[in-house]
């Protein structure tokens, strides 16, 4: 990627959040900046929803309150994140131009009262737009407070797939750009089938609810319109503004469980600088560690460049079925590993609580109980804490594995009529993410086809859908002394969704030298032996081996007598197959055999973390490189590591005890 041409600067690492004054009485303000400066905070995001406020009636704009916050943060040295303003369209927007409001799949709107009611593809709703971010623009290109324009507000969190006639005719515009004509779309989406063949593109629609599946090629394709549709909206934005501004662009992606219709690879090259908001999710098994997924995934979208945690909680959310609040030392762990993994801002949602709205029961910096609450105490705390590490900035994570990540995988994976719907896509992904860092080994996330060469182990979880290409240059990177491990359900489709035949994992069935047959899924509760004595879950396959050798077989279920794992030499490498969901203890053995094999290491020896509690994570800077360590456990590790401790000021030689619950970040004494 080119480097951007407006690169975002802060001196050290920003600390900050969310901030919506306009739900405040003016007299609140003064206090909230005498409180920011108290707890250290040097950024914050403003007039993210403010478009009624900026915007009372079509074209009359009215900054007065914007100029006042503004100058009343700048006035502190408080840096602004400034919103365009357009995330929320006003009432009488809405009013005006009905046809803006999203179309559900079923045919039913999406009515205005919650937020981002706006169809993507609608041209009144993108006229609007511009017109506000031209005039907030105008107005603050140039203060010297703003440090970064903040575009609408996490594109597509709820509007991401509308199905109105609108953007039935930009979708037909943009099938028209990939195909170029009707026989090479039937072609793709195989529309023999079924009798859905096309003589026109006007009888070309987005895939509405239906009585039977729908077309999985055209809901593929819907998916990569809907995030370029997205896309193509933050760029209008951020043309805009860069007519009128030298201030970096960004916007707040979604790297999250429950997210999945933005293909963020193909956004993140547009941005000056990658941002992320992550929030702990309860609805999964471990949410500690998609934390750190999510965070390395942020990294990777930046390309290994550092990222900003624009938004996460300093307790519960209000959007979960049960929101669970932090417990002691959880915000500071939490904010510390996104740190550690790449991120030089840690910022909230939001600065204080909101006592009116949908979100009063979210947590914030400053909490309904005010400055005598722990919540604000330890806020406090971490920006004292943030402070201190304002060296590591720009420093970049060290990593010897990648895992490779596909959000077309996702999609073409978990659609409709597939073998289980007890897979998905995402949970596959997890589950090697956890066998793996728990070994205390660092992982960048990289996109199908990304250059491997600085890897020393590739992690392939449920490829699904794979271009030809793409695999190969995994299968070179194999064949030149790689290790790599490829789990099932890889390899199945080509981009148009089209099966690889003679055998599963298509493309990668040389280098793997297996071919899988059959799925055979496990039902849920029930479980396969392996000859080994472990045991899977989920899923099974039958198949036979061609040149690879097997390691471990199914001893039961529908697959058994035939291979589990197997292992084939490739060139000077080794490419191993998982063909079931391993318990996450055998699944971490197998991880543990494969980090050896590969002579992947912890970034420091780390001893009494046999439950992978700890984090490690090292970020290397020009002059000094820095190891993070996360206890989440309940007893103390000890580190093998010499240098400065960065929170408590120590020297360490040799060895560093990590108590239970504690960070410790030290600069060690050269960089290694
Ligand atoms: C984010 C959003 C914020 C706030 C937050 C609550 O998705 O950007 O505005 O709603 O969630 O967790």
């Amino acid at each position: 990627m080119a480097a951007p041409a407006h690169a975002f600067t802060h001196d050290g690492i920003a600390f900050g959040g969310d901030y919506n004054p306009e739900q405040w009485d003016p007299s609140v303000w003064e206090e909230d900046v005498t409180l920011m400066r108290e707890a250290g905070v040097d950024l914050v995001a403003i007039n993210i929803f403010g478009w009624a406020g900026v915007e009372p009636r079509d074209g009359e704009f009215t900054f007065a309150s914007l100029d006042r916050i503004i100058e009343l943060l700048h006035a502190a040295d408080i840096r602004i994140n400034l919103g365009t303003g357009t995330a929320s369209p006003p009432a009488w927007l809405t009013r005006a131009h009905p046809e803006i409001l999203p179309i559900a799949e079923d045919g039913t709107t999406r009515y205005p009262g919650g937020r981002q009611a706006w169809c993507p593809s609608s041209p009144a709703f993108r006229a609007a737009a511009l017109s506000l971010v031209r005039a907030v623009a105008e107005r603050y290109g140039s203060h010297p407070a703003v440090a970064l324009w903040h575009v609408s507000n996490e594109l597509g969190c709820h509007n991401s797939l509308c199905y109105c006639d609108q953007s039935a005719a930009a979708f037909r515009l943009w099938l028209r750009a990939r195909y170029g004509s009707v026989d090479a779309l039937n072609a793709a989406w195989g529309t023999a089938f079924w009798s859905q063949t096309y003589g026109d593109w006007e009888e070309i629609l987005p895939p509405r609810a239906a009585l039977s599946a729908r077309n999985p090629g055209q809901a593929l394709d819907f998916h990569r319109f809907s995030s370029d549709e997205l896309l193509d909206h933050y760029r209008a934005e951020a043309a805009v503004i860069r007519d009128l501004s030298d201030v970096p662009v960004t916007t707040n992606f979604m790297v999250a469980a429950h997210i999945e219709n933005m293909d963020y690879w193909q956004w993140a090259g547009e941005m000056d600088i990658v941002a992320n908001d992550h929030y702990l999710d309860y609805r999964l098994g471990d949410p500690r560690t998609e934390l750190s997924f999510a965070a390395d995934l942020s990294r990777g979208l930046a390309l290994g460049a550092p990222w900003l945690l624009m938004e996460h909680s300093a307790g519960a959310v209000n959007w979960q079925p049960i929101n669970f609040p932090k417990s002691p030392g959880q915000m500071l762990r939490n904010s510390l590993t996104h740190v550690a993994r790449g991120a030089d801002a840690v910022c909230f949602f939001q600065w204080r609580a909101s006592v009116q709205g949908s979100e009063k029961f979210h947590s914030a910096m400053l909490p309904h109980a005010g400055t005598g609450s722990t919540l604000w105490h330890d806020v406090v705390e971490l920006g004292g804490i943030i402070s201190k590490l304002d060296e590591v900035a720009g420093s970049r994570v060290v990593a010897d594995i990648a895992l490779v990540f596909s959000w077309e995988s996702w999609w073409a994976a978990d659609a409709e009529s597939r073998p289980s719907s007890a897979l998905g896509y995402l949970d596959q992904v997890h589950a090697v993410y956890a066998a793996f860092a728990a070994l205390h080994v660092t992982i960048d996330v990289v996109a199908p086809g990304a250059d491997l060469s600085a890897y020393r182990l590739v992690l392939v979880p449920g490829l699904h859908l794979v271009r030809d290409e793409e695999a190969t240059v995994i299968n070179d990177w194999i064949s030149a002394g790689g290790t790599a491990l490829v789990t099932f359900f890889s390899g199945i489709v080509d981009e148009n969704d089209r099966v690889w035949t003679g055998g599963y994992t298509g493309p990668f069935r040389d280098a793997l030298g297996i071919a899988v047959e059959e799925f055979a899924p496990v039902a849920p509760g029930a479980r396969v032996s392996l000859g080994s004595g472990a045991a899977g879950t989920l899923w099974s396959e039958r198949m036979h081996v061609t040149t690879a050798e097997v390691v471990d077989s199914f001893a039961d279920g529908p697959a058994a007598g035939g291979p589990a794992i197997t292992r084939n030499r490739w060139g000077s490498g080794n490419a191993w197959y998982l063909s079931t969901l391993l318990e996450p203890q055998a699944y971490r053995s197998l991880a543990q055999e494969l980090v050896s094999a590969a002579g992947v290491e912890s970034p420091v020896p780390v001893t009494g973390d046999s439950d992978g509690a700890v984090e490690i994570v090292r970020r290397r800077g020009d002059i000094s490189s820095y190891v993070f360590a996360i206890n989440h456990g309940s007893t103390s590790v000890q580190l093998q590591v010499s240098g400065t401790e960065l929170i408590t000021g120590d020297n360490t030689v040799a060895t560093l005890e990590v108590p239970p619950g504690a960070v410790r970040i030290i600069r060690e004494e050269s960089a290694s």
